[in-house]
């Protein structure tokens, strides 16, 4: 299959209608969109990525109402959150429509919605005019892709189209909130917090860490957001490292780096840190020190969750 490269939203948008598989920008990470309600495309998704089938995806919306075509209830939370940060890096798991094929959510009986925020998504999600269901355009165990160029590494001949957006401003995937039940759990940090979140729903929990074989968040017990590299993270300035190896961090170091990355902000280092992964297997690094923050305020903790997660593996 040859993959298509394009700047226009509307013909993107048509390749959806008729069938096919679409990598497209958003605010967060690129997603590989499919029709949430043709069954063959999104089955292809699992096909093209890799993608282990008990991992349900993120239906993008561009109109609130279109929510209603996928889930069968809108809880008082999930109301409100709604409300609040959509569109935007969110996504609220509702329980889901019958129409809604299964392959779609891996057989769960919720949906991910979410309503991304940037213009070109936008026209994209509205010239397909049907909700896209979308995971990120990664191959699955590689870190999701924050650029078009990343995406075509990836999945060159395998996809259909690649949307050319930006790069993305967030570079983590969204906070993922699951509202099916009465009292609504974090279950994937992100961009907007915990304590954003508690500011409109109160009693939302952070996910207890369910059972390993049957994860809330099933995507969260697969191998996930990790450099081919090893991950090490550090306090402060990493000044003596092993050979071959890579930083990105805040701290200006004096060691023996091959490659390294200072960034001027935390928000620079996580919309930086999957496309510095990718740069270091590129380069054949064999270690990457991560330096760790302290400042967890703000979109300091979905990073430190995701660089905790590449290290442990
Ligand atoms: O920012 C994002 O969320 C990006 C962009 C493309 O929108 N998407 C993304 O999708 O990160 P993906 O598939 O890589 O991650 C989705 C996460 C997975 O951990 C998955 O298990 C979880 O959300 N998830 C999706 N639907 C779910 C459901 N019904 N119940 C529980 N978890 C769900
Ligand atoms: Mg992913």
């Amino acid at each position: 299959m040859k993959t298509e490269l394009t700047t226009d939203a509307a013909y993107a948008g048509a390749i959806i209608r008729r069938g096919g598989l679409v990598a497209f920008a958003t605010e967060t990470v690129y997603g590989l969109g499919a029709d949430a309600f043709n069954e063959v495309a999104v089955a292809n998704i699992f096909t093209a990525k890799k993608r282990p089938a008990d991992n349900p995806l993120i239906a993008h919306i561009s109109r609130i109402e279109q929510i209603d075509s996928l889930a069968s209830a809108i809880t008082n939370a999930a109301a409100k959150l709604i409300d609040a940060f959509f569109p935007g890096p969110l996504t609220v798991i509702l329980p889901k429509k019958d129409t809604v094929p299964a392959v779609a959510t891996a057989g769960l009986n919720s949906i991910g919605i979410r309503m991304p925020r940037l213009g070109l998504t936008e026209l994209f999600l509205t010239a397909a005019a049907t909700p896209v269901v979308a995971p990120s355009a990664n191959l699955s165990g590689r870190p999701s892709p924050t650029t078009w160029q990343a995406v075509l590494e990836d999945l060159d001949g395998r996809i259909d189209c690649i949307l050319q957006g930006p790069p993305c401003i967030i570079g983590l995937e969204s906070t993922v909130v699951d509202c099916t039940g009465e009292v609504p759990v974090l279950l994937r940090k992100g961009c907007i917090t915990a304590g954003e979140l508690r500011k409109i729903v109160p009693d939302i929990v952070a996910d207890s860490g369910s059972s390993p074989l049957t994860p809330k968040s099933p995507g969260l017990k697969h191998k996930h957001y990790s450099p081919r590299a090893k991950v090490i993270v550090v306090k402060g300035s990493a000044d003596d490292p092993e050979p071959n190896s890579a930083l990105i961090g805040l701290t200006e170091t004096k060691g023996a780096f091959e490659h390294k990355l200072i960034c001027r902000n935390v928000e620079e280092y996580a919309h930086s840190l999957f496309e510095f992964y990718r740069e270091c297997d590129r380069l054949g690094i064999d270690t990457i020190y991560c330096e760790s923050i302290d400042d967890t305020a703000d979109i300091g903790a979905a990073l430190m969750d995701r660089i905790e997660r590449a290290a442990k593996r």
